[in-house]
């Protein structure tokens, strides 16, 4: 059994249209479950649910072997973290942060106790009486963590907590995260929309689309075996093609998943050579853009146009005939 079920959520805004459909996830103990999707796909408004903040219109929500669904906010004991920080601009460092205990009726000298060790752990030692506008982003994204952690959290939700930042504090915030995290051995749930961010920080991820989950695994899970056409496209897979087309190009013998009816590949997987190059289907280079460490081009084929991207040193004109070669494991099937 998992540490959190949500199970067959339904949430309606207007009471027509639903913004989430018959969704179920698990949340792992002591693991950092992701959601990725593109925006308006429901990543917040499922965080929010967890939160208790709005009611499902169906479906359940237990945590570790408690139903949830109906608990209030306040008596959910999670730690929230969103992208604005939403710290208190009149309150000192230490007010913020001791603000959960406060509410809790815990003692003074247990509250400075707590609150310093969060503050350690967090990196934000010696900022007890500054105010937040006396703080940097990053400062003030390290107090917002901390006002979630000091009240140890059965859940901790982070909701696009690092948008704010600029891309060198992402990375350096996006680590400490991860490794406080582990530290702490807490379940947490993240929403981002930022692919490389999610995998690098993830036990699990979970791909939404249109207030649905379309996967969820693990992350190299999700880059190897992508289980649908949209999540293979969030992962980079270009050409797409059918499994028929496939077989008359020989590009794949019978050996392969027979439910499958789509394939596809990532450009750089796709081995390009000239066009006496053996095992391979011909085509025309018809346009070619620089990445910077690789060139892409868009190669004209009885497949139709494939997508390739190429660090080799040989450089191919527009014109140029090439030869592609589709490597059986770097395929991947689609039901
Ligand atoms: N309070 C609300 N009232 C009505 N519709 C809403 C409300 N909040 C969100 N929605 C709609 O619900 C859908 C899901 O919104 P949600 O905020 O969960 O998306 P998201 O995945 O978090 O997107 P983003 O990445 O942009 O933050 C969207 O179509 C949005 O317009
Ligand atoms: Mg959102």
């Amino acid at each position: 059994m998992s540490y959190g079920e949500l199970r067959h959520i339904n949430v309606s805004y207007d009471k027509k249209n639903f913004v989430l459909q018959d969704l179920s996830l698990d949340i792992h103990e002591g693991e950092l479950l992701s959601l990725l999707g593109p925006s308006g796909c429901g990543k917040t408004t499922t965080l929010r649910v967890i939160a208790g903040l709005i009611d499902p219109v169906g479906g359940t929500f237990e945590l570790d072997g408690t139903d949830m669904t109906h608990v209030q906010v306040h008596k959910r004991n999670f730690g929230m973290v969103f992208q604005s920080y939403a710290l208190f601009p009149h309150l000192t460092v230490f007010d913020n942060i001791a603000f959960g205990l406060k509410l809790r009726n815990v003692e003074e000298a247990a509250i400075r106790k707590q609150v310093g060790k969060i503050m350690e752990i967090c990196g934000i030692e010696g900022f007890e009486k500054r105010f937040p506008k006396q703080l940097s982003g990053g400062q003030r994204q390290r107090v917002a963590l901390a006002r979630a952690l000091v009240i140890e959290p059965k859940l901790l939700l982070l909701d696009e907590p690092l948008s704010n930042l600029d891309a060198q504090l992402r990375l350096q915030m996006r680590t400490s995260i991860k490794r406080i995290q582990q530290e702490l051995g807490i379940s947490s749930v993240f929403v981002t929309h930022d692919q490389e961010e999610c995998f690098s920080i993830s036990d699990q991820v979970a791909i939404m689309q249109n207030g649905k989950i379309e996967q969820c695994d693990s992350p190299e899970q999700i880059y190897s075996h992508p289980a649908s056409e949209m999540v293979a496209r969030f992962v980079g897979f270009r050409n797409f093609f059918t499994v028929e087309q496939a077989v008359g190009l020989h590009i794949v013998a019978g050996n392969f998943d027979k439910m499958a009816t789509m394939m596809c590949i990532r450009p750089e997987d796709i081995v390009l050579g000239d066009k006496t190059f053996s095992v391979s289907m011909p085509g025309t280079v018809e346009v070619r853009t620089y990445l910077g460490k690789a060139y892409q081009y868009e190669v004209k084929t009885p497949l139709g146009m494939v997508t390739v991207a190429s660090s080799e040193d040989t450089v191919y004109a527009v014109g140029a005939t090439v030869g592609l070669g589709f490597p059986r494991e770097k395929l991947v099937f689609l039901n």
